[in-house]
């Protein structure tokens, strides 16, 4: 092994999520088959036994690329000199508890883990944040990294992207493959906007191949739209594999760059692009390239995606505006 290890933290390490995550980055997925990487494990005091016992079948997997395993239970330590972080673990909503507590609860775990983030992460540092709500999780680490660049935080849609894929590709009769310029627009939430009116199957314009308004309204968009909570419905708890791969999708891509002709859903922070207030942290399309990435520029926004777009972005500034109040961000 001649090259020196990407150091990456995940959070959440003996979650579900964390299960079906952390063998893939060891086998080289996250970032390349040829980029040996140092897992640096951040768990609850509670599950750092499990996270333990996660760890011991990585070592058993002898994966070529993985340079070592640390774990631990302090935030400054987990992040310190981390390249890339996945920030997985998070309160989850409970009986009888409110948005707004579910809001500082997260912010209980965001805060401090963005100060830390500021305090020891590497200097070129890339943030994904998995754990819900994702955006505004995302926007609370941020705020509390000032000497990070903004850019270097995003929040996973790339979910919600593959959703919509999967659903354009059933409906068409074609493979993912051939389907180009999804975009997914706001939260990742019940009012996400999945637009198929950029999107192209084998170069021609998606929606107008489809040409069926009745599925785009009343099937497709509120199918990708409340996924999430039909797989818990179906499976008794949030989806997790599809998560784990969205995520390796997500940095994967962020890392080695969008293919040419193509782009991808991320959740940055807003330059106002397509009216999206300046610094939510927002679904796009973007293109990647040499490690970072770019908001798509110029898409015609006709009305009915204008009022949708507004509605998920809506919600997120009430999130922000939630957590402003809680002294969060
Ligand atoms: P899980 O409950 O199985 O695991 C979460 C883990 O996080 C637990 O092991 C817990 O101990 C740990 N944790 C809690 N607080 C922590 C902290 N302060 N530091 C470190 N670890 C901490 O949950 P899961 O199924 O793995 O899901 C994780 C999160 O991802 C949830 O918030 C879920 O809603 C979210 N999710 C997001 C998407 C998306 O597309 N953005 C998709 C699926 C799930
Ligand atoms: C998903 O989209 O599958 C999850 O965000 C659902 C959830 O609430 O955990």
């Amino acid at each position: 092994m001649t090259r020196t290890p990407v150091n990456v933290t995940v959070t959440g390490a003996a979650g579900q999520i964390g299960y079906a995550l952390l063998f893939r980055i060891a086998s080289g997925q996250l970032l390349g088959a040829d980029v040996p990487v140092r897992l640096r494990l951040l768990e609850i005091p509670q599950a750092v036994k499990a996270a333990e016992g996660t760890a011991m079948e990585l070592d058993d997997c002898a994966f070529p690329l993985l340079a070592g395993i640390d774990i631990f239970d302090d935030p400054t330590p987990a992040f310190e000199g981390a390249n890339v972080a996945l920030l997985v673990g998070a309160r989850p909503r409970t009986k009888g508890m409110e948005r707004g507590d579910l809001l500082e609860a997260n912010g209980g775990i965001f805060k401090p883990q963005g100060q830390a983030i500021n305090a020891g992460a590497a200097d070129d540092i890339k943030v994904l944040v998995v754990g819900n709500p994702a955006n505004t999780n995302a926007l609370i680490a941020q705020r509390n990294a000032p000497d990070v660049p903004a850019e270097r935080f995003t929040a996973m849609t790339r979910l919600d992207h593959n959703r919509a894929l999967a659903q354009l590709s059933k409906k068409a009769g074609v493979s993912v493959a051939d389907i180009k310029k999804m975009t997914i627009w706001g939260n990742h939430s019940a009012t996400q906007y999945p637009d198929i009116f950029h999107a192209e199957i084998g170069g021609k314009n998606a929606a107008e191949t489809v040409n069926d308004r009745e599925w785009l309204e009343n099937d497709f968009i509120p199918t990708v739209a409340k996924r999430g909570a039909a797989i818990i419905e179906a499976r008794g708890a949030s989806s997790a594999a599809s998560a784990a791969g969205a995520a390796i999708d997500h940095v994967y891509t962020w890392v080695n760059g969008t293919p040419e002709g193509d782009w991808t859903s991320m959740a940055v922070p807003s330059d106002g692009s397509y009216g999206v207030p300046e610094g939510l942290i927002s679904s796009f399309p973007v293109t990647c390239k040499d490690g970072r990435w770019e908001i798509v520029q110029g898409l015609e926004i006709d009305d009915f995606s204008r009022a949708r777009i507004d509605a998920s972005v809506n919600e997120l500034a009430e999130e922000r505006d939630a957590v402003r109040k809680l002294g969060l961000v």
